[in-house]
């Protein structure tokens, strides 16, 4: 359970995506958290107090009955985060300024310096694209909040654009990240730094319905673009077909087969300061892919011709320009070490994360894994089974030492 024990308070304001929230206290619930609820007086407009009450302990005013005297100081100093989700254009603005004027607000204002707050903001595209909210988005991040950008695609009012409530899990790795590294340090921001993570497995034709492919889940590639894009990263991520939704905040470029992931890759590699090759790239593709279904004839064996596909890292190891860090990923089922030294050296990465289908906790459709971080300059780092979210916060801290060797990890394992 990725919040066994975590003390959190939810706050829950004025945003159409409010009736979302009981799904959210629910998962958190679910997944161990001791949850405390917070909800503004406009929130009991979109969600019904009841569905939240069923789940968590849950404020509406700020005299609740239930809770005399200052409960708010007591939540505040209760709480390991506060989590915001939806938070309103206002409820930004009021953060942005201090005003502590509902149930959330005034929990927000006395949370301890060093009490992580998460906001995942949900409003018309208008609303957030505000000289107002983008002043207050930018306040809030210098103060070390985390931000969870709102989602691309239809809104409540029937137009398209940004301003969605991400996806339950996008919101909950955040979370993940803010327990793990506490109030966001300017040391772990990588503002206007680029990064380019590849994800997901490549499909390789052998006629209009059929295809060679892998059990790639793309989740840890995910993870990887969303750890960077929270810290301030320009993030990039080329996807191979999967069924996850795309991250809210990264430029996304869908692609297929392994031909294309190379093309996609190699036309901004030039211009990305971390490549993070994450990808489960087919090895070996049909030499020929037939225009129209192949029909089997008879009951004999049918021979399939392969042949090998572009070998992606060691393209981009072989063109990268000084200074670019490139951070390779081994999946191994035997001989696991080997080939992770292997792949450091003769492909010229910087990092090797190596996985094992043979480590507890790993693999392809886990929403966990098992992680080993080996490293050129000669450390092999062992990290216990976590999260995906987690195992990449500890991937980029890896990164982040190479980019400045004093910085320090930053955050703890727990
Ligand atoms: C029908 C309706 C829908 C609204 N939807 C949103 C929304 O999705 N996001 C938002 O930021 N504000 C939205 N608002 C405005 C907020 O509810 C309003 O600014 C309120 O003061 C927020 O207060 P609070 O943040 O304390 O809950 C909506 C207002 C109305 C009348």
């Amino acid at each position: 359970m990725r919040f066994a024990g975590r003390r959190i308070v939810v706050g829950v304001t004025g945003s159409i995506a409010a009736y979302k929230a009981p799904l959210l206290v629910r998962e958190l619930v679910r997944e161990g958290a001791d949850v405390r609820v917070v909800v503004s007086p406009t929130a009991t407009h979109f969600v019904a107090p009841g569905a939240l009450r069923t789940f968590a302990p849950t404020v509406l005013e700020l005299f609740p009955a239930e809770f005399p005297g200052t409960w708010h100081i007591e939540w505040a100093r209760w709480a390991e985060a506060m989590l915001i989700a939806p938070c309103s254009a206002a409820t930004l603005g009021k953060l942005a300024a201090g005003i502590p004027d509902t149930a959330p607000m005034l929990v927000a204002c006395a949370l301890p310096a060093t009490t992580p707050l998460v906001l995942a903001p949900a409003m018309d595209s208008e609303m957030w694209e505000h000289p107002a909210t983008v002043g207050a988005v930018a306040q809030l991040r210098r103060r070390g909040v985390w931000i969870v950008p709102p989602a691309y695609g239809e809104l409540a009012s029937g137009s398209v654009g940004v301003g969605r409530l991400p996806e339950l899990e996008s919101i909950l790795g955040t979370l993940e990240a803010a327990l793990l590294l506490g109030v966001q340090q300017p040391l772990h921001r990588w503002d206007g730094l680029r990064v380019l993570v590849t994800a997901g497995p490549t499909r390789e034709r052998l006629d209009p319905v059929r295809f060679l492919s892998n059990f790639s889940s793309g989740r840890m590639g995910y993870a990887l673009a969303e750890a960077a894009r929270d810290r301030g990263a320009e993030v990039v991520l080329v996807s191979g077909p999967t069924a996850l939704p795309q991250p809210p905040g990264v430029e996304f470029v869908r692609v297929e087969s392994a031909r294309e992931m190379a093309a996609a890759v190699l036309e901004r590699a030039d211009t990305a300061d971390v490549l993070c090759m994450v990808a489960a790239v087919v090895d070996f593709a049909p030499r020929s892919s037939s225009p129209t279904k192949l029909h089997k004839s008879g009951q004999g064996t049918m021979l399939l011709e392969l042949e090998t596909t572009p070998d992606i890292l060691a393209t981009v190891a072989q063109r990268r320009r000084p200074g670019q860090l490139l951070v390779g990923f081994a999946l191994e089922t035997d001989s696991e070490w080997g080939s992770a030294q292997r792949k450091l050296h003769e492909k010229g990465c910087d990092l090797v994360v190596l996985n094992s289908l043979r480590w507890g906790a790993a693999g392809f459709e886990s929403r966990f894994n098992t992680i080993a971080v080996l490293s050129r300059q000669g450390y092999v780092r062992m990290f216990p089974p976590r999260s995906k979210r987690v195992c990449a916060e500890w991937i980029l801290q890896c990164v982040q030492e190479l980019r400045s060797p004093d910085a320090g990890s930053g955050g703890q394992a727990r």
